[in-house]
């Protein structure tokens, strides 16, 4: 409810507002995977991405290693792009050996006010993952389990470049190697996905129609699936990198 000026709340109807699981599905021209998928996965690959890395998301990092070194044996699960880290949470239940590192841009979504915060062996951290995952990737991590939950379609052609398969970012993310699942409510960007880790590691990858079971792992997923979308789900195993 609502009130009006007077303080006589009123209700809000579905013509004012939608409703918390009312999100609209993906709206693309583009039906196909892009053609152009492997060609750029294949530059990427021949010329590493040289931003400098952003001084927050350094410092953050350096936060999160000296969380880490606590306990260093204990194998890493990367959240990637997590929004407001719910999904940490569950992801501990499925790996309990294992520190959860759940990384987003975002300080409002992760109601963040320092650049980590930390609860028994989750991490929550703000970083821009392109950085962050060359970070680790130089701390010569290798991870356990990789998830990569909706992330932003960018639905037009032209942003090919935006979506993760297609930035420059992407070599590094299939260098840290491990069991990798992405979820997607737009079978095309994981059909590019698919490609893209094809092209680059020869990695065959399983890529599926799926419910969730009994709860959802993340706040868009459930938005999407109480809205009656039908949800993708890609997963494979990333080789192993030989010199870490
Ligand atoms: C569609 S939301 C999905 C959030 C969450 N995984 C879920 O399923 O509820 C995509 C998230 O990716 C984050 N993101 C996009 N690009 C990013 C980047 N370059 N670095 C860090 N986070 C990024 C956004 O801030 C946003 O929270």
């Amino acid at each position: 409810m609502t009130r009006r000026a007077s303080g006589v709340p009123h209700l809000i109807t579905a013509r004012h507002s939608r409703t918390p699981f009312s999100s609209s599905s993906v709206s693309s021209p583009q039906t196909e995977p892009d053609p152009r998928v492997s060609e750029l996965v294949t530059k990427h690959l021949q010329c590493p991405w040289r931003r400098p890395i952003a001084t927050h998301t350094l410092r953050a990092w350096e936060c999160v290693q000296a969380v880490l070194s606590e306990e260093a044996q204990c194998p890493i699960v990367l959240d990637s792009g997590c929004g407001t880290g719910e999904s940490a949470r569950k992801l501990a239940e499925c790996h309990p050996e294992c520190w959860i590192v759940a990384a987003d841009q975002s300080a409002y979504r992760l109601r963040l006010k320092a650049s980590i915060r930390r609860s028994g062996r989750i991490v929550w951290v703000r970083a821009e993952l392109g950085d962050l995952w060359r970070l680790m990737l130089h701390a010569k991590i290798q991870l356990k389990a990789h998830y990569l939950l909706y992330p932003n379609p960018w639905p037009k052609k032209q942003h090919l470049r935006r979506r993760w398969h297609g930035h420059p970012a992407f070599p590094t993310l299939l260098r840290l190697g491990g069991y990798f699942e992405a979820r997607s409510n737009w079978s095309v960007y994981l059909q590019e996905l698919a490609i893209a880790i094809h092209a680059a590691t020869g990695t065959n990858t399983n890529l599926t129609v799926f419910r969730p079971t009994h709860r959802a792992l993340s706040p868009f997923e459930l938005k999407y699936a109480a809205s009656g979308h039908e949800l993708y789900r890609l997963r494979c195993r990333l080789p192993k990198q030989q010199d870490s």
